[in-house]
C-alpha cells in the first residue's frame, strides 16, 4: 500500500530474535545473555505472514540478532515462504551457521541470502566480532554461492581505526573478483554504542571511493538504499550505503516488524505500534495505521536521531 507521500511500501523487515553468537562492536546483540525475551512465535510469524500477503507485500527479509539462532528457523521460512508467498524471501545473516543450512534454507524457500563481514583478516575479524569464525563465515558465503540463491549480498560496516585502511578495503573487496557477491559497505548508524563513541567511529563513504578510484556507477541497478558500482574485471559489484552522509528516504519501501512483536514505521524513528496477540485482520489494520504514520523522513521529522538505540531489535 501507499504511504502518505505516495511511496509504495511493500517490502517487510522482520527481525526474529535478539539473540547472536556475535558480539558485534556496533551492535548490542547477545551482550545481555542468551535469553529469548518475547520473541515471536511461529504460529505469531504465520499471522504476520497472512497481514504481509493482504497488503501486497513483495519482499520479505527476516533479520536479527542472527536469525540462524533460532531453532525452528526453517520451519519459519517454509511458512513464511507458503502463505506470504513473495517473490523474494531474504535473510540476513552473520554467516556462521551458513555453511550448514544454506541447502536447507534455500529449500524452505529463501530467495535472497545477504551475510555481514566486515574484513578479510581474521584478527580483524576476532577483534570485531567477539568470534575466531572468519574462515567459517567465509565457508559460509561459498556455500551460499554453490546453492544458489538469487544473489548472495554481503555487508561490510567500516570502524574508525579497526578495519578502515585502503588496504583493507581492496583485501575486503577480493571477495567480488573471487565470487559473484555484491559488497556493501554500510557507513555506521548510531545504534549499540554510546554517542561519543560512535562519533569516533564514523567512517564516511568517501573512504571506499578513495580506496578504491576504479568504481563505475550502475544506474539503475534498484538495490533499495545502496548505489551500485561495477569494477572492471571483477564478479561482484560494489555498493554504497550511506544513511548518515546521504538520505534515501523518499525511495524507502519498508516497513519493519522488530524481534518483540513491535511495528516500527521507520528505522530512525522511535515511534512504534503493537501487533502482539491480535489476528489477522487487526494485523493488518495496525500495519496500515504504521504505514500511513511513515514520517516523509527521519531528518525534517520531530522526532531527533536517536542514539543507542538497539539493532538487536530492529534488524537492520
Ligand atoms: N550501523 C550500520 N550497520 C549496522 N549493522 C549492524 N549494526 C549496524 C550499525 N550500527 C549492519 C550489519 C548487518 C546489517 C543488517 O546491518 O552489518 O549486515
Ligand atoms: Fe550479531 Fe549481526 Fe549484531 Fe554482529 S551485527 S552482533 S552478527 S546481530
Amino acid at each position: 500500500m501507499e504511504d502518505q507521500y505516495s511511496r509504495k511500501i511493500n517490502y517487510l523487515r522482520l527481525s526474529l530474535t535478539q539473540r547472536c553468537n556475535f558480539r558485534c562492536l556496533y551492535c548490542h546483540a547477545g551482550r545481555n545473555g542468551c535469553s529469548a525475551p518475547h520473541e515471536l512465535s511461529l504460529s505469531e510469524i504465520a499471522v504476520i505472514a497472512r497481514a504481509a500477503s493482504e497488503l501486497d507485500c513483495t519482499a520479505i527479509r527476516l533479520t536479527g540478532g542472527e536469525p540462524l539462532v533460532r531453532s525452528d528457523i526453517l520451519d519459519i521460512c517454509e511458512t513464511v515462504h507458503v502463505i506470504a508467498d513473495t517473490r523474494k524471501l531474504g535473510i540476513t545473516t552473520n554467516g556462521f551457521f551458513l555453511g550448514r543450512l544454506a541447502g536447507s534454507l534455500y529449500d524452505a524457500g529463501v530467495t535472497h541470502v545477504n551475510v555481514s563481514l566486515d574484513t578479510a583478516d581474521e584478527a580483524v575479524f576476532e577483534k570485531i566480532t567477539g568470534m575466531d569464525g572468519y574462515k567459517t563465515v567465509l565457508k559460509g558465503i561459498e556455500k551460499a554461492v554453490e546453492t544458489g540463491f538469487k544473489r548472495v549480498k554481503i555487508n561490510a560496516v567500516l570502524l574508525n581505526g579497526v578495519n578502515d585502511s585502503e588496504e583493507a578495503v581492496r583485501k575486503l573487496t577480493e571477495l567480488t573478483e573471487r565470487f559473484p557477491v555484491d559488497l556493501r559497505f554500510i557507513e555506521l548508524m548510531p545504534f549499540g554504542l554510546s554517542g561519543s563513541d560512535y562519533l569516533k567511529s564514523f567512517v564516511s563513504k568517501e573512504l571506499v571511493f578513495r580506496a578504491l578510484p576504479d568504481l563505475e556507477k550502475i544506474p539503475d541497478y534498484g538495490e533499495g538504499p545502496a548505489v551500485m558500482y561495477r569494477r572492471p574485471g571483477s564478479m561482484g559489484n560494489i555498493g554504497i550505503i550511506s544513511p548518515m552522509t546521504s538520505c534515501f528516504c523518499k525511495s524507502c519501501n519498508r516497513i519493519r516488524i522488530l524481534s518483540d512483536g513491535r511495528v516500527r514505521p521507520c528505522l530512525l524513528c522511535s515511534r512504534e505500534f503493537s501487533i502482539r496477540g491480535l489476528d489477522v485482520k487487526d494485523t493488518v489494520n495496525v500495519l496500515r495505521r504504521a504505514i500511513v504514520s511513515k514520517p516523509a523522513s527521519y531528518r525534517d521529522g520531530s522526532d531527533s536521531l536517536r542514539i543507542n538505540c538497539e539493532m538487536k531489535r530492529i534488524g537492520g
